[in-house]
């Protein structure tokens, strides 16, 4: 039996459903010869870790506990007593985790999975490497900061997997390296990578107005608890980003073009969440339905997509074919486009639900499961 380590950063919607996962899956891996060991998990405040990394393991018992204790809004630390157990607090959870990665790089090996939503677990990830443990990313914060840092993550391609980042389960990192790594140049892609701001788009055709459509999308849960930071286009921009830089762009954030679908006068600095969506939105719903409206006469439909081609990378609305796989998205599905020399006249594409809980937790399940030949 291959005993794969693993600590996971991160136990919010995305971390426990992981730890869910692994636990349901144990059959499963068994049968594949593999066993996942839980020896540590970290949420914003604190790191518990088993008591000897080398030889222990979290229970699956007590990886659910986490689960419902993190749930119902319990800190990790509330669970400090629960026997055979170390907990660190504050600063000492980065020193702590550092230690164990040093420890297990050099041994049985370790997968440090990010599954938080934070700038400040980069340092943790660059050292991990360069003690030889493997790191499995939903957060996509680390890979879209400095350049020098995304280009140290991924030094050894082989032991990095960051496939949720982009399009949750949606094989996209994996489909894009295939199709360089064969040889073929892939010369643009394009995407709707935004399931809030692809339901949004495609409504608009029925006639609706955008306000409407988008307090509607609010309330069926796909937006974030303020739309405004889906409106804005920063976390599509972080996507196009990766995918960027997986294309060899040495490019950051603040190169890309991104369209805000509001103004700086509708944002947060100059209303609340409640203000923007009974009058903010309103004031955009004439321009919106004339851009719908200019883009039908040329038989055309508006998406919000990430557009890279060449050298340049850009993000907003752009009017494409409506006989096309982006012009054909209905609903919050992501969709992809990728072209190259093989896939010129008829792209590679991908398509499917791109965000939640279980399928981005699936994704990270993949991508730790895919390192298993590094293991012993
Ligand atoms: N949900 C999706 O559909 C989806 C899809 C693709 C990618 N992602 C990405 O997956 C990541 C996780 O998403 P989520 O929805 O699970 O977020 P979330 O519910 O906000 O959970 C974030 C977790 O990270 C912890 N955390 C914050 N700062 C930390 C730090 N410095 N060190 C260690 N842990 C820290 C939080 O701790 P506390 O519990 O103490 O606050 C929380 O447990 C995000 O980066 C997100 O962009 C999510
Ligand atoms: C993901 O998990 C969070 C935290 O448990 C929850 O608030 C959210 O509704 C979940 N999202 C989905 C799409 O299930």
């Amino acid at each position: 039996m291959k005993s794969i380590r693993v600590l996971v950063v991160g136990c919010g919607g995305v971390g426990r459903q992981l730890l869910q996962h692994i636990v349901n899956c144990r059959h499963l891996h068994a049968k594949q010869n593999l066993a996942l060991r839980v020896v540590g998990v970290c949420d914003s405040r604190s790191l518990l870790l088993v008591d000897n990394v080398d030889e222990m393991e979290f229970s699956d018992e007590f990886l659910l506990k986490m689960c419902r204790a993190k749930s119902v809004g319990s800190p990790l630390a509330s669970l400090s007593d629960s026997g055979q157990l170390l907990v660190f607090e504050n600063l000492k959870v980065k020193e702590k985790v550092i230690d164990v990665a040093g420890l297990l790089g050099r041994s049985t090996g370790l997968v440090i999975v990010d599954c938080s939503a934070s700038f400040e677990t980069v340092e943790i990830l660059l050292q991990a490497i360069d003690l030889s443990c493997c790191i499995v990313l939903a957060n996509k914060k680390p890979l879209t900061s400095k350049m020098d840092d995304y280009e140290k993550l991924i030094s050894k391609f082989r032991h990095i997997r960051f496939e949720s980042t982009v399009g949750a389960g949606l094989p996209v990192i994996a489909s894009i390296t295939r199709v360089l790594t064969s040889g073929d140049p892939i010369y643009r892609i394009i995407g709707s990578l935004s399931g809030t701001l692809g339901y949004v788009m495609s409504e608009l055709e029925a006639g609706k107005l955008f306000s409407q459509v988008v307090n509607a999308a609010k309330g069926l849960g796909y937006t974030e608890p303020d739309p405004r930071d889906d409106l804005n286009g920063m976390d599509v921009a972080r996507k196009a980003l990766i995918i960027a830089r997986l294309l060899g762009l040495k490019i950051s954030l603040d190169e890309i073009k991104v369209e805000s679908l509001y103004p700086n006068e509708l944002g947060p600095s100059s209303m609340s969440t409640e203000e923007f969506l009974s009058r903010g939105l309103q004031s955009l719903d004439l321009y919106i339905a004339d851009k719908v409206r200019v883009a039908s006469l040329n038989g055309n439909v508006l998406r919000y997509v990430c557009m890279i081609e060449g050298s340049r990378c850009h993000v907003g609305l752009q009017e494409l074919p409506k006989d096309s796989p982006l012009g054909r998205l209905r609903g919050s599905d992501n969709v992809i486009e990728i072209y190259s020399r093989c896939y010129k006249n008829s792209p590679l594409v991908i398509q499917g639900a791109g965000a939640g809980n279980d399928t981005t937790a699936a994704g990270v399940l993949a991508d730790i499961i895919d390192l298993q030949d590094l293991f012993v």
